[in-house]
């Protein structure tokens, strides 16, 4: 018997990476943030562990008290925000709303794979913009095509997945403003950024404009499953509250994402911690002759001076230290930026893997 969709037969999984069991690993593969939670997380997971019985009732369904703190920081009207179980169900809401049978989404062909996987997973026609030169390496995200497709939408994560490059918010506002297509722009690691690259204040002069933030990256809770998703536009808005799950962000994440924005100092500083760290090792790979590109993110592609992205993804998986290999981004890997003891360890193996 065949249970299954035509939709989802013809479906690409999408592939994780690796998430060893034993923690003896130095894993800079998944652009985890390498600091813990804030102690306002702590506080808040040890009053849950005292008041059990919150837990009994469900969750607020218009994840409250988290939408109404998100939206006083970044002083957005509540109505603008639907808080997500991390930003993948928020791309994927936005998928179930918006694509019909056969409509076309486009993202830049080097970028997230997931959108590819959501699009089909609801019947949607998967298009890849090709890319124009970065850095001498044909990674860059090139508005022009996205936007002259005939695709609906279009997924664009600002800084690229991948890559790192950041694209202004006076380049994207200009192609945008001129747009008939819905753009979603996916800031998951818009927070490392050096410049402030973030569409969320333009928002409310921006009909066709979807941003969507998680907590994964620079709040250090990828365990806990927190997004959202921000628009000013009404009708969108209310068809995906129409589609998403009556309950779908659980009452401790929504307290625990709450305390991680009371903590901005300290976010700040860790923020600081990432870009000073992403100089540091560019600088450090760059002595020992690798090609290290520019990145906005939390982490950085680098290939080293003659050997191939495989074979040093493979020598450094055989020290305990992951890293992610793409056979499409050859002769790069992409290395996430950890705490300093991890990074320190990455430029000792990697100046061994160069001159053993
Ligand atoms: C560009 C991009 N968007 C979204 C996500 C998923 O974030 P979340 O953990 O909030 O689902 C990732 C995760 O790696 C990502 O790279």
């Amino acid at each position: 018997m065949d249970f299954l969709a035509n939709r989802v037969k013809r479906l690409k999984p999408y592939t994780a990476g690796e998430q060893p069991n034993e923690d003896d690993w130095v894993k800079l593969n998944t652009n985890e943030n390498p600091f813990e939670p804030v102690q306002a997380v702590k506080d808040t997971l040890i009053w849950f562990s005292k008041n059990l019985q919150l837990l009994r009732k469900y969750p607020h369904p218009m994840g409250e008290p988290l939408r109404s703190a998100f939206a006083t920081q970044w002083n957005l009207p509540p109505e603008d925000v639907l808080i997500t179980n991390g930003s993948d169900e928020a791309l994927s809401l936005i998928c179930r709303t918006c694509l019909n049978e056969a409509e076309a989404a486009i993202y830049p062909n080097i970028s997230y794979s997931l959108y590819s996987t959501l699009i089909q997973s609801v019947g949607g026609t998967v298009k890849k913009a090709p890319m124009r030169n970065y850095q001498n390496y044909p990674y860059g995200v090139d508005l022009e095509a996205l936007e002259n497709s005939n695709a609906k939408l279009v997924f664009l994560p600002n800084p690229n997945a991948i890559t790192g490059e950041a694209i202004s918010c006076k380049e994207l506002i200009q192609t945008i403003q001129k747009s008939k297509k819905l753009w979603v722009i996916d800031e998951a690691y818009a927070d490392f950024s050096t410049e402030s690259i973030s569409l969320i204040p333009y928002l409310s002069t921006l009909q066709n404009v979807i941003v969507t933030r998680t907590f994964s990256k620079s709040y250090s809770l990828a365990g806990l499953r927190i997004g959202a998703l921000l628009t000013s536009n009404k009708t969108l808005m209310q068809a995906l509250y129409a589609i998403k799950d009556s309950y779908n962000e659980d009452v401790v994440a929504l307290y625990c994402g709450m305390a991680a924005l009371e903590e901005q100092t300290e976010f700040q500083k860790r923020i600081q911690f990432v870009q000073k760290e992403r100089t540091r090792l560019k600088q450090e790979l760059q002595k020992l002759n690798f090609i290290v590109l520019d990145s906005e993110a939390n982490f950085y592609l680098a290939a080293a001076p003659k050997q191939s992205g495989k074979e040093f993804y493979e020598w450094l998986k055989a020290q305990k230290i992951l890293v992610r290999y793409f056979d499409h981004l050859e002769p790069f890997v992409r290395i996430s930026i950890g705490n300093e003891a991890e990074n320190n360890v990455l430029l000792k193996r990697a100046k061994e893997f160069i001159s053993p």
